[in-house]
Formats: C-alpha cells, structure tokens, sequence
C-alpha cells in the first residue's frame, strides 16, 4: 500500500482558512445541504440485519424526507417515501417496528403491500378507476453494501460505485482492502446513538484530523501511539495506524481483543484504518470488528450519530464480553462530540465570521470543504454566500 500525504501540496501556505462561521449556523446553508447532499447523494440508512425478516420496518431521516425502509415477502429490502399517497399522512409513526403483511395507513387505512402497491382502502371497490400501482408509495432507490441499505432521493441516482465504494479504494489504496473486514457479514455487537449538539460538518472536520487526538483521547493514544504526533490514518493513502507495542487489542486499555477477522491480512494486522464516506458515514477498520458511524444530521446545529459495533457472528453469539473494545471507541466518540459542541456555539459568534485557520496536519479538511463548496455551487460558496 502507498503512503501518499493527501496534502499539503508544496508551496501550500501554512495556514489555509475554514469555511466562515456562518456555513455551520445559517438554515439557508443547512437547507442547501440538504438539497445537494443528502437528497442527492447515497446515504447510509439502516443496517440490513436489523430489517430481519418481512415486514420488518425503519424510519430515517434523509434531509427533508422521512423515508421508509421495509423488508419485502421475498426478503429484499425496499425503500419509500414515508407519505400516504391518499392525504398524505406519514404512515409509519414509529422509529422502528414490524407490521404482518401491509402498511396501513393510520388515518383513513388506505392499505399497501410491503413492495408499495396500494392493495386495499375503504370503499375502494367503488373506484375502479384507482390505479394501484400509481398510488402506490413513492420508492426510494436502494443498494446495500457494508451491510446497510443506502438509499438515495436523486431522481437519477449518481454512480454507487463512483461516490460511494471508491472513498474506500482513495484512502486504503486497495479495491479489495475494506473486503477483508467481511462488514456485511459481522453481527451487531453494540449500538450507541448519540444527539451532538453540533453541525454535521464539525464532526467531519474532527474525524478526519487528529491534531486533537493528544488532548482529548488519552486512551486511543496509548493504543495508538503515532496519534500523539496528530497526524491522522485520514491524512495518507493507505496507511493504517499502528498498535503501539504491548497493545494487545483495540481496547480501552489494550487489552486482548478477539480473534483476527478470517480474511484481515498480514498486512492490515494490528492496525487502524478510518474512512470518511461523503458525507455522513466514517468506517472503522481494526483486525478484530468495524465501527460505523451513520450521522442524521436534523439541524444546522444538530446532529444524531448511530455507531454500530460490528464483530464476527461466533463473538456475538457466543455472548463474550464486548464492553472493554466498545468503551475505547465510546470514550474517543464521547470526546469528539463534547469537542464539537465547544465549537458550535463559536460558530455564531463575531470572532468566527472570517471562519478560522487549518495548521498543516488539518490541510486535508480543505478539500472536504472545496468539495461542498463545489456541490453547493461553486468555490466562494455560489448561491450558499449570505
Ligand atoms: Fe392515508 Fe388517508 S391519508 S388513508
Ligand atoms: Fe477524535
């Protein structure tokens, strides 16, 4: 695998600004991110296991929509709008549950099959004319990988392949490396969700640096040593970050893990790799179990972030004591989300309306802010400029 610094190119001045503070608070940007991004681009909803068998249901939050994730009678999950196609009632209330055989509209019980097709309503016999098919509910696109349904609001979806897969192929180097960790078939070890005070972009910001890590995640440190030098894993092309030597696991305190994942290399052993999947996903690769985090941003200044603890299904179902690997990861999330909500409030404030500087272990975060600008419209901020 390759090393390559992402930045700074040479002859980079060594402090390159932040976008201003405004990016982070106004609604106007936040509703332009919504449009651009998350109604745009794939986005990470649910983890398939969770959708066990038919009729089992999600819903989640993509940008402005609620959307509805279901497993249909042929076990293949589907995504719709969360809107009746009668008045419009949202049909499913709840966050997550599991309904027989339909979804039943609960003000005027207009009644779908779990593949969308309006199959009953009151009185329907009296209107042959109703196609079910068009009043069906409105699908929403859907792949899976890593073991979760992403789904996309695009009427044409971009490549899945092109904006999804290859962040994992530009920061390890390797197509097949993320295949090694087998993400979809790991079980579910633990869940944490958390409700950050902060703007979805603060918490990018603080993933992909590690400038931080030496004041604020004394114990991923001592796990990780290299840290301390506040260059992050996200900083290269293909680099892991190293167990310190004594660490026998990702632990809170580096104590044995589990056995290595069946098919994790030689070369990927007793390391840490981290994606950034644009915009709301980060992937924790070490040998023995994958953290994924899947963000919902709700607000310009809030955030909820899932994190799922994945492990080889013989460690979940053996019933082995998960808890010292999922408190080191609990503890580095904990620290990073009380980081990003000191920050947002600073974001309102005069003293940040020229935004801030990025020192060169954070030059990479100006690329994921070139990118936004670009898909807001344009560098300068395009229609985004107050
Ligand atoms: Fe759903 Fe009337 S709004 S049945
Ligand atoms: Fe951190």
């Amino acid at each position: 695998m390759t090393t390559t610094p992402l930045s700074p190119v040479p002859g980079t001045p060594s402090l390159i600004p932040t976008l201003p503070g405004r990016y982070y608070t106004d609604p106007e940007i936040f509703r332009q991110e919504q449009e651009h991004l998350f109604e745009s681009m794939w986005f990470c909803a649910v983890r398939g296991a969770d959708l066990a068998g038919p009729g089992a249901f999600r819903t989640v939050q993509v940008g402005r929509e609620n959307v509805i994730v279901t497993r249909s009678r042929s076990g293949e999950l589907r995504a719709f709008l969360n809107i009746c196609r009668h008045r419009g009632a949202r049909l499913c209330g709840e966050e997550s549950g599991q309904v027989r055989r339909t979804l039943q509209c609960p003000y005027h019980a207009w009644t779908y099959d779990l593949d969308g097709t309006l199959i009953a309503a009151p009185n329907l016999i009296k209107m042959p004319d109703v196609d079910r098919v068009a009043y069906g509910l409105i699908k929403v696109a859907l792949r899976e990988w890593l073991g979760y349904a992403w789904v996309c609001l695009a009427a044409e979806p971009p490549s899945f392949e092109d904006t999804v897969m290859r962040a994992a192929v530009e920061r390890l180097g390797d197509a097949a490396a993320i295949g090694h960790y087998g993400a979809e078939d790991l079980a579910l070890g633990r869940r944490v969700t958390y409700d950050v005070r902060a703007n979805w972009k603060l918490i990018v910001e603080n993933f992909m640096e590690c400038y931080h890590c030496a004041t604020i995640h004394p114990e991923l440190v001592e796990v990780l040593p290299e840290f301390a030098d506040g260059y992050a894993a996200q900083y290269y092309v293909g680099h892991g970050a190293e167990f310190g030597e004594g660490v026998r696991g990702f632990t809170v305190d580096g104590s044995e893990g589990f056995a290595r994942l069946p098919d994790v290399a030689d070369d990927q052993d007793r390391r840490y790799y981290a994606i950034t999947v644009k915009p709301t996903v980060f992937v924790n690769l070490v040998p023995d179990h994958v953290i994924l985090h899947r963000m919902f941003p709700l607000a310009a200044d809030r955030t909820v972030v899932e994190c799922d603890w994945l492990y080889a299904p013989q460690v979940v179902e053996s019933g082995a004591d998960v808890s010292r690997s999922v408190e080191l990861f609990h503890r580095v999330n904990e620290q990073d989300f009380a980081a990003c909500e000191r920050t947002q409030p600073a974001m309102a404030s005069r003293a940040y309306r020229e935004g801030g500087v990025l020192v060169p272990n954070e030059h990479h975060i100006a690329i994921f802010h070139e990118w936004l600008l670009e898909r807001l419209g344009g560098a300068g901020g395009g229609e985004a400029e107050a």
